[in-house]
């Protein structure tokens, strides 16, 4: 007997604990938001929107929007009543992006929203069978960054198919031409321009100034400040007077300001001081009254300190009567950052100074960190690339006509890209893949140009 209570009252123990650990939801518990998934069966005209089981719901209302607010809805498609985890949402524009979310349902309870997700449908509106060049027409140069080991086969091809305008990728440089004080090597770069002359290629010269392409010699310069100064002077002019009928506009000093804000230290300030770079400007000037001066630089969109004292550093050389006519916003970004408005901004901080524009030196990593490395190009990640580079291209379509200039991407095949290597990550973050085809990045350009 004894045996028999110990068994009931040892089972009714397991049974309450049982009961206490499962979430058993009944009619009286709060009614759960559901978990919405990643979309399946996406194409140009619809998708399959789907989340998980909620107990005791007894159906669920979709919202699909054009806005990640909701701010308006898609017709048909506002707290639509589906019964199941799943429904096809139809009617949609191909190669547009979509919002959806849900809501569990019981009588007339109704959960919180779920997680909102972003779906693309493919396909786009536009023809898509364009090159870069002709789709930009006339707006601006739609340039590439080049180098003399890359002028054949594939890459004249995009070269001279999709752009317009060219930049030395290193060729241009302090480090290649400067072999000594008054000793100039012009192999290199007069290679590249007379590939793009031979190409009707507009050139952008990059760069006149930059600490990281420093000569060796130079590093272990003795002589006198004065002597560097008329050392520095003597290679501005010849470089520009050089080219002067060739090369359209100069990067004449790039990245000069830290990350984070202040005046980057480096040997052209120790040994030219703090006014160094209007020198810089006022020489290039007087070496060529029509050439357009750029300074150059990256992050500017994300890194406020830094965009403040590029800006400060340019009003400055405004008030100076140094001539400049234009900032490079190199544009190395990723999917995830800077944001549309962190680059409007940018844009923006750019037209109150009047300055002319370059997207310099694009690219958009699709791994960057932070996000879960992929070891190949996904779908996903491709189309967020095509989103960004649409938005990118579309804000500078709509730069006043006057203060527009070229978006020049930073390479042409995603192999051959800086990216790779500076990150020691996989990255596919230019517009074309290893075999030279359009990614569909490139479709995204040519939907920013619309
Ligand atoms: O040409 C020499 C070659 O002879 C030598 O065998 C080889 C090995 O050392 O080096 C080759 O030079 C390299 C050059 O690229 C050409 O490939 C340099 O070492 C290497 O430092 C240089 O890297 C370039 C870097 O600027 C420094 O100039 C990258 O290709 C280029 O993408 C990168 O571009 C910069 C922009 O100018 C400014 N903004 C940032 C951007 C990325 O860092």
């Amino acid at each position: 007997m004894k045996n028999l209570i110990l068994f009931f009252s040892a089972s009714l123990v397991i049974l309450f604990n049982a009961c206490a650990n499962e979430e058993v939801y009944d009619d009286l518990s709060p009614l759960q938001k559901p978990v919405v998934n990643d979309p399946i069966d996406i194409n140009d005209n619809s998708f399959i929107a789907a989340w998980n089981f909620v107990s005791t719901a007894k159906s669920y209302r979709l919202d699909v929007s054009l806005q990640n607010d909701f701010s308006s809805y898609i017709q048909g498609y506002e707290s639509l009543e589906v019964a199941g985890l799943n429904a096809t949402v139809a009617g949609l524009t191909p190669g547009t992006q979509y919002f959806f979310r849900v809501k569990a349902v019981r009588e007339a309870e109704l959960s919180d929203y779920s997680n909102v997700v972003m779906v693309t449908t493919s396909g786009t509106l536009i023809d898509t069978d364009v090159n870069l060049k002709d789709k930009a027409a006339d707006n601006f140069f739609v340039g590439a960054a080049l180098s003399t080991n890359r002028l054949t086969g594939g890459y004249n091809e995009l070269l001279t198919t999709e752009f317009n305008s060219i930049t030395a990728e290193s060729e241009m440089k302090m480090r290649t031409i400067f072999a000594g004080p008054s000793d100039y090597n012009w192999t290199r770069p007069d290679e590249l321009v007379q590939y793009a002359t031979e190409n009707e290629l507009n050139i952008h010269g990059h760069a006149l100034i930059w600490h990281e392409e420093v000569p060796d010699w130079m590093r272990t310069f003795t002589g006198s400040n004065e002597e560097f100064e008329m050392i520095i002077e003597d290679y501005i002019k010849a470089v520009v007077t050089r080219y002067s009928d060739k090369i359209t506009s100069w990067d004449v000093v790039n990245e000069a300001i830290s990350d984070g804000g202040g005046i980057r230290n480096t040997i052209f300030l120790e040994k030219l001081g703090s006014n160094y770079i209007a020198k810089c400007f006022q020489w290039a000037r007087e070496a060529d009254p029509d050439v357009l001066l750029f300074y150059n630089d990256y992050n500017t969109p994300a890194d406020l300190a830094k965009q403040q004292d590029v800006y400060a550093l340019i009003d400055d050389l405004q008030a100076n009567n140094i001539s400049i006519d234009g900032i490079g916003l190199q544009m190395h970004i990723s999917i995830d950052s800077p944001t549309r408005q962190e680059i409007q901004d940018d844009v923006d901080m750019a037209l109150q100074r009047n300055l002319i524009i370059h997207f310099s030196e694009l690219d958009i990593r699709v791994n960057p960190d932070g996000r879960q490395m992929v070891s190949s190009l996904t779908e996903e990640r491709e189309i967020a690339q095509r989103l960004k580079c649409k938005e990118v291209v579309d804000i500078y379509n709509d730069i006043p006509e006057a203060f527009k200039y070229a978006i020049t991407v930073w390479g042409l095949r995603d192999p051959d890209s800086w990216i790779i290597n500076h990150h020691n990550r996989p990255d596919w973050p230019l517009l074309f893949d290893d075999s030279f085809n359009r990614k569909s990045a490139h479709i995204g350009f040519l939907e920013g140009l619309e």
